[in-house]
Order: structure tokens, then C-alpha cells, then sequence
């Protein structure tokens, strides 16, 4: 569904983020791509949907190369690609179900959306998916009025209204506490696997990744180190990603938070 090819990205500041990745994701796949800070995980996500410019090589989405594509062709390519951010980036004094409807406006045109003046089929589905994700009685709160992990709720809303293909999902959870990124992870999964989508899931903390993910890909200096099962992530293979750390230790979290999730 998505294949990437020999993607590289080399920043005006001479800066290499990434080095002829080469990467295939199937049809409802969610990985996880870790990797240490500066590694290239925002890079390579925002390279896929074009936020940032690749330098070389291909993005595959559906057989078609966004990275030869004109204005028209890729804003309707980018309707495939739902993006959800760390700092949910959403319209403060708007409200939730302003917010969740604002992920139309790569279908509704920009007057229409300006004027808010949304199809009844658009609201009724924003009304579903903020059911789905428990925040139906806050349709009309202000985006301000809430806390982190249901403004992350919010925000997948809105990436999910679009009807994507493919999820890119930049540290959804660095902002929340440790229970809410285990809700806000779970979430996103579990959606994925209802919708048959596709995700690529940037985040730092590797115990989290391996709770949820049946694939991680590892970064490093651009380049990919590891890809394969979560349970396959040996300390070697950490210290290969990550650089030397004492690892024993976020093993350990992972077994004390599966037996805590089977009590
Ligand atoms: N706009 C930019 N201009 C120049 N260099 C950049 C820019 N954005 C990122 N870089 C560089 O590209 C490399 C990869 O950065 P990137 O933000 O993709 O890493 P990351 O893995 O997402 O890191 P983090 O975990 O801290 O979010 C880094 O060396 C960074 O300094
Ligand atoms: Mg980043």
C-alpha cells in the first residue's frame, strides 16, 4: 500500500535526515518507528505526505509517486494520509466538533469550510467518531477547555473524518501522563484494526511501541537499523538503535506492565 524508495532527505543546511530508506507497508499494518532524538522519525513522516520536500527518491502510495505530483494531485492525495500530532495542533477557540469537521477541508473547498457550513453527512460522522472515542457530551466545548489526552481524542477525530487510507502519527502521546498514553495508544490501534488502516506511529517510549505494535522500525542517522517483531528488540539490537544505555530496565517495565494488563 505504501512503499517507500530509496527515500532520502538532505536539509538547505546541508544536514542528511535520511539515507535511501527503503520501506513497505501493508494494507491495516501499524508500526512503530523509534529511534533516538534526530534519528529522522518527523522527517520521514512529514516527507510522506510532502510536508517536507523529499530529496530523492520515491513515495509509493496505491502504486502512485506523490513525489512527482502537482498541487491538485497531491492535495487529493493527502486526503489518503491522516496526520495526528504531539501538540494535537488544534483550533483553540473553536469548538470539538468544529475541530473534528476541520479534517474535511481537503473535500468541503475552503469558502464552504470558512463559512462552516459542513454537509449534514460530515457532522453526523463527526457526531460517530466522537462517540467512538468518548467525548460526545464535548461537541460543543472549546478546544481549550480540555486536557491533554482528550484533545488527543479530538485530534484523531479529525484525522479519521477524512477517511484516510494511511494514519502518520508524529509522538501522540509525549505530551501525556503515562495511563493516557496507554488509552490514547490503545485507541489509535484499535481504531486502526476496526478501519483497516494503515499507520506509522512515531514515538519514543519503546515500552509503549511493543505493547501495541506487531511491527517496530528503528532509526538510526537516518538510516533503518532494525525492522522486525517487538519482541525481537534484545538489548544488542537497542543499543544498535539507541546507542549504549542500560536497557535490562525497560525490559523489565515491558514484563511488569504485561502482567499488570493480564491482572
Ligand atoms: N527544518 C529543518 N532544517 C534543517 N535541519 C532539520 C530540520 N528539521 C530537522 N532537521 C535535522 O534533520 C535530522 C532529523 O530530524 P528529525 O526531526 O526528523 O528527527 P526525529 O527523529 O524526529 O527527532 P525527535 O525524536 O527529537 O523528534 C536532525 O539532524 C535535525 O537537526
Ligand atoms: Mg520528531
Amino acid at each position: 500500500m505504501l512503499r517507500l524508495q530509496k527515500l532520502s532527505k538532505t536539509y538547505k543546511t546541508g544536514d542528511q535526515a535520511l539515507t535511501a530508506i527503503d520501506l513497505d507497508v501493508p494494507k491495516g499494518q501499524v508500526l512503530a518507528l523509534i529511534g533516538p532524538s534526530g534519528a529522522g522519525k518527523s522527517t520521514m513522516i512529514r516527507c510522506i505526505n510532502r510536508l517536507v520536500e523529499p530529496t530523492g527518491g520515491a513515495v509509493l502510495l496505491d502504486e502512485v509517486d506523490l513525489t512527482g505530483l502537482g498541487p491538485g494531485r497531491l492535495r487529493k492525495a493527502r486526503r489518503e494520509m491522516g496526520m495526528i500530532f504531539q501538540e494535537y495542533a488544534l483550533v483553540e477557540r473553536l469548538t470539538v466538533m468544529e475541530n473534528v469537521l476541520s479534517g474535511r477541508l481537503g473535500y468541503v473547498g475552503f469558502w464552504r469550510s470558512f463559512l462552516r457550513r459542513y454537509p449534514q453527512s460530515d457532522v453526523d460522522a463527526a457526531f460517530r467518531l466522537l462517540d467512538r472515542v468518548g467525548l460526545l457530551h464535548m461537541a460543543d466545548k472549546r478546544a481549550d477547555e480540555l486536557s491533554g489526552g482528550q484533545r488527543q481524542r479530538v485530534g484523531i477525530c479529525r484525522a479519521l473524518i477524512q477517511q484516510p487510507k494511511l494514519l502518520l502519527v508524529d509522538e501522540p502521546t509525549a505530551s501525556l501522563d503515562p495511563k493516557t498514553s496507554r488509552q490514547i495508544m490503545r485507541l489509535i490501534t484499535e481504531l486502526c484494526q476496526e478501519r483497516g488502516l494503515a499507520a506509522i506511529i512515531n514515538i519514543h517510549d519503546v515500552a509503549l511501541a511493543q505493547m501495541f505494535v506487531p511491527r517496530v522500525v528503528g532509526l538510526r542517522l537516518g538510516e533503518i537499523v532494525y525492522d522486525g517483531l517487538p519482541t525481537g528488540l534484545t538489548p544488542d539490537k537497542l543499543t544498535e538503535i539507541y546507542g549504549e544505555e542500560d536497557w535490562e530496565a525497560t525490559i523489565e517495565k515491558v514484563e511488569d506492565e504485561e502482567i499488570e494488563a493480564a491482572e
